[in-house]
């Protein structure tokens, strides 16, 4: 099988990313909006700098659509939780590119959060970000236990079990070296994997979804997540700075362990489109409008940004 090392074209976004991304984005300003005369303002603007400088939302957009795979009807009652993701994200994002870290300079198409602001003043955003979102599940229409259960999830999702734990293994293995697709892979799930999974776990719980169902959104989001990273190696390698509003070519110049430097772009690729097949396969078992799952891991793989 031939298998193309990037799409001629990027994939425009599916209709309905861009229409949950405007909710989000609706919901992101009110939630900051609401927090304006009560926060510091330099980290309040910060907070918003880094918020609402874009993004593709797709982490919200997979909570929304598992939601409605599993049934759900009312939006407005998963949002806060869309939101809540959001924060958390992009507090790993501000973080991610502290000289410290991933010493990045463009994010989202703008100078980064430290560039833009100060270190400090970017720690204590990302900081903020990160308490906001559990905050934000605490105030959700859905009934105390499932609020609970998301914010349990939510904690080991993005903790030491998830993607802190993910971002040590990733910085370990740019100083030690990685020489096994197992280790990447292990590395990826929790960087990134751990909150596209514990998104779709959300949705599904947030549904009222019957265990067969969450288990599928589980296995869809592990599915997923684990394309998301790849897909973000091979861009990173492929593309260029100006289509990804973020530097590109930095995980070769730091010695990052990534699909691509340890199996080459070709078997990356493929490997990604195995992992598309695993996602679609799981949507088999959710009742409602598997279609738009479908078309998130679609883009997942073939987007240019
Ligand atoms: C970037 O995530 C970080 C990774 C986990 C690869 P996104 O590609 O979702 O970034 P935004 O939110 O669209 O900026
Ligand atoms: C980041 O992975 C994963 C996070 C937890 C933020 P990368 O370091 O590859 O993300 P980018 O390429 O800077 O967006
Ligand atoms: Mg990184
Ligand atoms: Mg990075
Ligand atoms: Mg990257």
């Amino acid at each position: 099988m031939t298998v193309q090392l990037r799409p001629a074209q990027a994939m425009q976004a599916p209709v309905f990313l861009a229409t949950y991304a405007k909710q989000v984005e609706l919901s992101v300003q009110q939630v900051m909006a609401e927090r304006q005369h009560v926060v510091e303002p330099r980290l309040w603007d910060a907070m918003s700098y880094a918020l609402l400088a874009g993004g593709k939302r797709v982490r919200p957009a997979l909570v929304l659509a598992c939601f409605k795979a599993c049934g759900g009807t009312d939006e407005s009652l998963a949002m806060p939780a869309a939101v809540s993701i959001e924060c958390m994200h992009t507090y790993s994002l501000i973080h991610d590119d502290l000289p410290c870290m991933d010493d990045d300079d463009l994010r989202r198409g703008n100078p980064t959060c430290h560039k833009k602001f100060d270190e400090a003043t970017a720690v204590l955003a990302a900081d903020a970000l990160q308490t906001l979102s559990f905050e934000l599940l605490t105030d959700m229409g859905a009934s105390a236990d499932t609020s609970l259960t998301l914010l349990r999830r939510l904690a080991i999702a993005s903790g030491a079990q998830g993607m802190v734990g993910g971002q040590m293994m990733d910085m370990r293995a740019e100083a030690a070296g990685v020489h096994s697709v197992l280790e990447v892979e292990r590395i990826h799930l929790h960087k990134t994997g751990a909150l596209i999974r514990y998104s779709c776990e959300a949705g599904a719980l947030l549904a009222g979804a019957s265990e067969k169902e969450l288990h599928a959104c589980s296995r869809y989001g592990e599915a997923v997540g684990l394309l998301f990273q790849i897909a973000d190696d091979i861009l990173d390698a492929t593309a260029t700075s100006e289509d990804l509003g973020k530097s590109a070519g930095k995980d070769e110049a730091q010695n990052k362990a990534t699909y691509v430097s340890i199996e080459g772009l070709q078997r990356a690729r493929e490997l990604a489109e195995n992992l598309r097949s695993i996602a679609r396969k799981a949507c088999d078992d959710l009742p409602h409008q598997g279609e738009d799952l479908h078309a998130l891991a679609d883009y997942i793989l073939e987007r240019g940004q």
